[in-house]
């Protein structure tokens, strides 16, 4: 019997829907449930063929049990390597050398010295920095926000280096980049699953938490669409991910990716609203039977396939 896992953690909807809708598929010699681990030894083998990870990114304990498991050839969703490498100022890089629109961006060092460091652990710092040139770059309005982060989490909209000096003093020791603002009268998040199938939504990021997906939205352009779903496709595989949510906002019919890093998105059925949970928990069901009938890959392959970076 193949076996997939559902890691969790807060969350109360999609965590159950998904292991119900993988059982009532009915699917000959797959099985799925929440996962139980203990403590693990450098020997003790995964359970699990495949393990859908939504929480590992809070929990230092859980990240290292997925990558064992890894080495025993279970399949994670997403990729516990990937997502550890992974920061936003990265993001914005790749995806502007993959050809999708992004708004200027800076990474800043951080306001204070992180924990058990000085100034003596930052000499290689060029002090002060060039401000002028800095929001010369971006422009006002922008946003700082931490390049490890999410959930809008010490995210500040900043109109002028006053406001922007504010908020960075507010930073604290988290590396922040700052971004120019888009004006948009559009705003996309769209889910992207196993690095093929999109689905578009609007969202009105201006609205309470509850009202922010868009319920009846407006036609698209049929052109915008296409660019958008094609953007979600290419930075999803650069990234490796095979379950993100990528942000767009729209200004001039231009869409900017301005979060796409997503890797255990909101899919909680009260506030992505009934149609979208349905099709988060099928596309997701889908791609956990497809990787568990795929099999595992032998762990020694693996690690090396790992190691030399072959593995998405
Ligand atoms: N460059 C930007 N232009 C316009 N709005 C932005 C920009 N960056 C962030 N925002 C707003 O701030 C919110 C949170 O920023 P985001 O980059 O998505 O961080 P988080 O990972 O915390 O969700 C976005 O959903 C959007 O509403
Ligand atoms: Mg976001």
């Amino acid at each position: 019997m193949k076996k997939i896992g559902v890691l969790f953690g807060m969350e109360s909807t999609f965590p159950p829907a998904l292991v119900e809708r993988i059982n009532g598929a009915d699917v000959p010699g797959i099985t799925a449930e929440a996962v139980r681990i203990g403590h693990i030894a450098l020997d003790t083998p995964s359970d699990y063929d495949v393990i859908i990870d939504r929480i590992s990114h809070d929990i230092t304990f859980y990240r290292a049990w997925l990558k064992h498991a890894a080495l025993e050839g279970a399949c994670v969703i997403n990729n516990p390597f990937w997502w550890s490498a992974d920061d936003k100022f990265f993001n914005y890089d790749l995806a502007r050398r993959l050809g999708v629109a992004v708004p200027p961006t800076v990474i800043l060092p951080h306001k204070e010295h992180p924990a058990g460091t000085t100034d003596r652990s930052m000499r290689n710092l060029q002090y002060p920095l060039n401000w002028q040139e800095v929001f010369d770059t971006v422009g006002f309005p922008s946003f700082l926000k931490p390049i490890l982060g999410g959930g809008w989490k010490n995210v500040y909209k900043v109109e002028s280096p006053a406001e922007f000096f504010t908020a960075y003093d507010q930073s604290g020791d988290l590396a922040m980049c700052l971004q120019r603002g888009v004006n948009f009268d559009l705003y996309f998040r769209c889910y992207v699953v196993g690095q093929e199938k999109v689905r578009v939504m609007q969202y009105d990021p201006r609205q309470p938490h509850h009202l922010r997906y868009v319920q009846k939205p407006a036609p698209l352009d049929p052109a915008l669409l296409a660019r958008v779903e094609g953007d979600c496709l290419k930075l999803c595989r650069a990234l490796g991910y095979d379950l993100n949510t990528v942000e767009f906002a729209v200004e001039n019919g231009v869409p900017y990716a301005i979060d796409f890093m997503n890797p255990a998105p909101d899919a909680d059925l009260h506030s992505v609203g009934q149609a979208n949970f349905d099709w988060i928990v099928g596309a997701v069901a889908d791609l956990a039977i497809r990787k568990a009938q795929q099999g595992r890959m032998p762990a020694e392959i693996r690690a090396v396939k790992f190691l030399n970076g072959e593995l998405g």
